[in-house]
Order: structure tokens, then C-alpha cells, then sequence
């Protein structure tokens, strides 16, 4: 997804907003650009591709400022091309516009500046906010007062989303930033101010940070913050201190982020998992405090997220039945939001998401709202649009994920979302093997660790094959889910999910030599039973990779085996999912991917 970085204050401004926007190369993007202001006025200098493109052209330049807007753009309107890269300008080249979000009204503009006699040089609609700053400004040199009250008309006219940031030549010395329904921070630092999509690029600015919020807009001078909203009526927002250290953003000398991330699994649930139990070993949620009244009136849980969110959705509504004994749900969030979900007062809705920024999951909190469901979300990012529209919100602790592929996200979201189901359950949770195990998995999670050797020999003898099913039952079905999009995201192999006894009703006509199936068989209550389905694709010459636990003899239809930790059926979600991500990575790593941003994929989907 795009990302935008200004910078304003004593430092050279323009390698700082592209050393600033490096730090958000993890969202995903495929052109860059910069804008800066000069004693002649505002110059752009944009490329298609990374951004070493835009390095090398600024290397010829070699330009001085001391203020800038950067921007990497993933295409929605228009090509990934040069012209379409931002930052976008006025006819005038008086305004510069960099911009993440959708304007939905943008052929309408468009369509009403260029009447006007506005030349378009893009097939952006970004482009429109420049040229519509332009109608606002008066013709003449303004000031920085002035200026806002232009940006401020002109984004009064946008429907849709944005975060954006805008350089105006008259005024060199402010920058200009608004958000609606898409992240922006601004950054506090000792005579100089920034502006970023994302909290990493601040960090080695400044750990004093303002987070604005929908229908906010800023005005920053070296020294100060002036926020208002597109009405200019003042609006005070408090700053926050960053606590996240340098270290937890960078690799830490692993070759991905990916392989640092899985790495983290255990302190992930070690730390989402602190302070979450009474001295009896009780877990309880201090945000999301319940009555018994609370509990029995709640007839009804719907889970709804995206991708690896809705994965641990699906998890946790097996997980919610069998403690709750009422309805759960699974909901795709782009599903669930255009649908006329039987929800209401009586309804607990809960929101998955890692970024809290992603488009349709919000859009669907926003929907159960409006139908009178109690709101929750679960997400990973303090102060993201989501934990602050839900009426209540619970941080995972799995710090900052820079890989696009989720991977310690979900064993966090796993994490709290068992502890929700037990302090949802209240008594009747107790002695259940979930609340009695949770405990434990941070230390099953280092022994799974322990098996990347081997999960790296059985991805050198798997990446001939051209086809993968993950195959499961219970609790393994969910796991396979998440364990097939995590392989077909970053080896670009075809891989599916199916509930084994799925496989004889249609797409075993697919097994043949050639074909992967790797088969979750931790589920000792269905073992058998999934032990019969692995024999089928065998005999139709699959090669078959078993995943057991410890305490299982080996069936003798398989190629490879691979033992994963004891632990009752509840708890496996969290320990075969590791082996899992470790051998997606290696199979990806083995073909050569680009295994930290995926090709075609974004970290942060805040379009629709
Ligand atoms: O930030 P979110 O958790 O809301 O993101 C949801 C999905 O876009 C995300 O999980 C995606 O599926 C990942 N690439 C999966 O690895």
C-alpha cells in the first residue's frame, strides 16, 4: 500500500523523507517520488519501480532543501508508471500533492477541472486534489493561513479517503497534512516536524508522535503543530511517546523479516499473554470487563477480519462454540459488510485485524455499529482507525510486522483471541484444556522452532511440485487455511486448503504424481479418520508430508513426517501453524521469491 513521508526542519530534507520512506517499503509499492522546495520553487522528481530508481535520479541532482514530501505508490487509478507516480502537481506548479486513500469522486472532478481548463498529466485521481487546491488559492502570494484555508476548501470536496500531505511554493517554510479513513502520523522532533503513513518511518527522528485522526488537518512549521478540521476549528490531540525500540523495526541479522517475525512467535504470546491471568490462573480481559448479566445476554459472536485475521476467526469460532455453547460466525470482512448479517444488541462482533487499517474490516465494525452489535477489536497497532471506532479494543503485543506475509500477528491474535473465549466462557471455562494449557505454548512454540533444519530439508524435497493441498479436520482444517495462504503468497505456488473429508467429493480428480499434500493430522479425536483420507491421495501417487504429534505411531502412507509437540486438539492451532509458516518461507526462499513483499500484495489494504 502507498507511503508518504514529509520532513520540515534543519536537516537535509531530502535524503531524509527517502531514508524515511525505505522504512516503508514493507507496505508494498510500485513507483516513488519527492517533492521539495527550492529558491525557484517546488521541483518533483519521481521513477517508476524502487526506490533506488528515485536514489539514483536524486544522486544526478543532488538537491538541498530543508523541506520535502515523499511518497511510494502502489497503483489503484492508473498504471504503475512515472506520470502516475506521485507527487502530483497544480497547473501552476505552485501546489504538490502526495496522497494514500481513494477519492471516489474523482471523475466528477476530473471531468469539472478539466472544463475549467485544468491539464491533467495522470490518469491519477490525486491529481484532482492538486488542481483543486489551485481553484482554492487566491492569485496571489499567500499565507501560511491562506494556504490552509485553500487545502482546507479543497478537501471539503473530496469523498472518499486520504492521507495527504501537500507543499505549497509560497509557503516553504509549513507543510499541510489531512486524514480521512486512511493512517497518518506527524512526528515531534527538536526543531524539525514529519509527517509518515506509518510510526517506523519516525523513529530515528523523533519517538514523540501525534496520531491524526479522521478529519483532522495540520499545519507544520519547524517548531510546531497547528491542527484543526476542514472547517480550520481548532482540535487538540494529545502526543504519545513510541516505546518500540530501534531494533524491534529493523531484522535484527535474519536474511527476512518473515523468518525474524516467526522467530518472535513465543515472545509474541509471552507478551500478548502478560497480565492476563489472576493469581488463580483465570484469564480476564481488564478492557472488556462482563457481569454474568453481560455473559448470558450475549446469544451470539461474530469473528470478521481479512486473510490471515479471518483465519484466526476461524480458529477461534470452534474454539467460542465449545466454550459458549451459542452461534459463532466466521465472516470474510468484504463479505460480511454487503451482506444483511442477523446481528443486534444481543451480538458481540470482534474485529481482527493486524495494521486496524484494513478497509473492509473497518467498513464491516462500521456496518455491525449501525445494527446495534457490541464492538470489539483486536488488533496491533495502538491508535490505528479500528481500536479507535470500536467501543472497545485489545492490543495483541506482537510489535511491528514488517513482512507482508502475517505470521507472529496471528499466533498473537490466536492468543488473545483463546483468553476472549475464556473470559467470555467465565466459570463454565473453568478446567477446560484451553485455559489449563495456554499457558504452556510459548515454551511448545521454542521446541517447534527447534524443527527449522528439517522443515528446510523437506522444502528442498518439495519445490518440484506445482501443486500443494493443506488437508485437515477440526482445529487442523482451520491451521491448513492459513498454512496454504501462507504458501501460495510468498512461493507463488498453487496451494489450497480442504477439509480432508472434502477431498473424495471432488478435488481428489486432481492428485497425481507431481501434487503436495500436506496433511495436519494432530487431531487425535479424528485421527483415524485422516489417516484414511491421506491413504487416498497416496494410492492416487500424491506425495504426501504427515504433520503428528509426538505421541502417534507413524501411518504407513506417507513420504515425509514431521513431529510437532503434544498438546490437547484446542491448543495445536498455535503449534502446527509454526512448522507450517517456517516451511512456506523455505520453499519461498528455495524458488529464489522476494519473500518480504510479495509481488501484486500490500501489507496495509486500506482500499477496497
Ligand atoms: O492488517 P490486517 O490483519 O487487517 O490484514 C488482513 C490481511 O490483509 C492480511 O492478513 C493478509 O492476508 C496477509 N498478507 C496474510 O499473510
Amino acid at each position: 500500500m502507498c507511503g508518504i513521508t514529509g520532513y520540515l526542519g534543519k536537516k537535509e530534507a531530502v535524503s531524509t523523507a527517502v531514508n524515511s520512506l525505505k522504512r516503508l517499503e514493507y507496505r508494498g509499492y510500485d513507483s516513488a517520488g519527492i517533492a521539495f522546495a527550492t529558491p525557484a520553487g517546488i521541483e518533483i522528481i519521481r521513477a517508476a519501480g524502487k526506490i533506488v530508481n528515485l536514489e539514483n535520479l536524486l544522486i544526478i541532482r543532488n538537491p538541498v532543501s530543508h523541506v520535502a514530501i515523499a511518497h511510494t505508490r502502489w497503483a489503484t487509478h492508473g498504471k504503475p508508471c512515472e506520470e502516475n507516480a506521485h507527487p502530483h502537481r497544480d497547473c501552476t506548479g505552485r501546489v504538490a500533492v502526495v496522497h494514500n486513500g481513494i477519492i471516489e469522486n474523482y471523475l466528477q472532478l476530473r471531468t469539472q477541472l478539466s472544463k475549467a481548463g485544468h491539464l491533467f498529466s495522470s490518469e491519477t485521481d490525486t491529481e484532482a486534489i492538486a488542481h483543486l487546491i489551485e481553484t482554492e488559492l487566491p492569485d496571489r502570494l499567500v499565507t501560511p493561513e491562506e494556504a490552509a484555508d485553500a487545502i482546507r476548501a479543497a478537501f471539503r470536496q473530496l469523498h472518499g479517503s486520504f492521507a495527504a500531505a501537500v507543499l505549497i511554493s509560497d509557503t516553504p517554510s509549513t507543510l499541510y497534512a489531512a486524514r480521512k479513513d486512511s493512517p497518518m502520523v506527524l512526528g515531534l522532533g527538536k526543531g524539525e516536524t514529519l509527517i509518515a503513513s506509518d510510526i517506523p518511518a519516525l523513529l530515528s527522528h523523533t519517538r514523540s508522535v501525534l496520531l491524526m485522526e479522521d478529519g483532522d488537518f495540520a499545519s507544520l512549521s519547524a517548531d510546531e503543530v497547528k491542527l484543526t478540521d476542514l472547517n480550520g476549528v481548532a482540535v487538540q490531540r494529545s502526543s504519545m511517546q513510541v516505546t518500540w525500540d530501534d531494533e524491534a523495526a529493523e531484522r535484527c541479522g535474519y536474511p527476512h523479516f518473515m523468518l525474524k517475525e516467526i522467530n518472535e512467535c513465543a515472545r509474541t504470546v509471552r507478551e500478548t499473554m502478560r497480565g492476563r491471568f489472576d493469581k488463580e490462573g483465570n484469564p480476564f480481559l481488564s478492557e472488556f470487563p462482563l457481569t454474568e448479566e453481560d455473559r448470558e445476554k450475549c446469544n451470539q459472536v461474530t469473528l470478521v477480519g481479512c486473510g490471515t485475521a479471518y483465519h484466526a476467526g476461524v480458529v477461534a469460532k470452534r474454539w467460542f462454540e465449545q466454550l459458549l455453547h451459542i452461534p459463532v460466525e466466521a465472516a470474510f470482512a468484504s463479505e460480511f459488510r454487503y451482506s444483511d448479517p442477523p446481528i443486534g444488541p444481543h451480538t458481540l462482533a470482534v474485529f481482527i485485524s493486524q495494521s486496524g487499517e484494513t478497509a473492509d474490516t473497518l467498513a464491516a465494525m462500521r456496518e455491525a455499529r449501525k445494527r446495534g452489535a457490541r464492538t470489539l477489536s483486536i488488533v496491533n497497532v495502538a491508535g490505528s482507525a479500528l481500536s479507535r471506532e470500536s467501543e472497545t479494543s485489545i492490543l495483541t503485543q506482537a510489535g511491528p510486522e514488517i513482512g507482508v506475509a502475517s505470521t507472529k500477528a496471528y499466533l498473537a491474535q490466536l492468543t488473545l483471541l483463546s483468553i476472549l473465549g475464556l473470559h467470555l466462557a467465565g466459570k463454565k471455562s473453568s478446567h477446560s484444556s484451553l485455559a489449563e494449557g495456554l499457558i504452556r505454548i510459548p515454551d511448545l512454540l521454542e521446541q517447534c522452532l527447534e524443527l527449522e533444519p528439517q522443515i528446510e530439508q523437506l522444502a528442498e524435497n518439495l519445490i518440484n511440485h506445482r501443486t500443494f493441498f493443506f488437508l485437515g479436520r477440526g482445529y487442523d482444517y482451520a491451521t491448513s487455511l492459513e498454512a496454504a495462504l501462507k504458501l501460495k503468497e510468498i512461493s507463488y505456488l498453487h496451494a489450497e486448503a480442504y477439509p480432508a473429508g472434502e477431498m473424495k467429493h471432488g478435488p481428489l480428480a486432481l492428485v497425481e504424481p507431481g501434487v503436495a499434500i500436506v496433511g495436519l493430522c494432530t487431531q487425535i479425536a479424528t485421527y483415524d479418520k485422516m489417516i484414511s483420507n491421506l491413504k487416498e491421495v497416496k494410492a492416487r501417487e500424491g506425495t504426501v508430508l504427515a504433520i503428528l504429534p509426538q505421541n502417534v505411531s507413524a501411518p504407513d502412507c506417507t513420504d515425509y513426517i514431521l513431529r510437532i509437540p503434544d498438546a490437547p486438539d484446542e491448543l495445536m492451532p498455535f503449534l502446527a501453524i509454526v512448522p507450517l509458516q517456517l516451511l512456506a518461507y523455505h520453499v519461498a526462499r528455495a524458488r529464489g521469491c522476494s519473500i518480504d513483499q510479495p509481488r501484486n500484495l500490500a501489507k496495509s489494504v486500506t482500499v477496497e
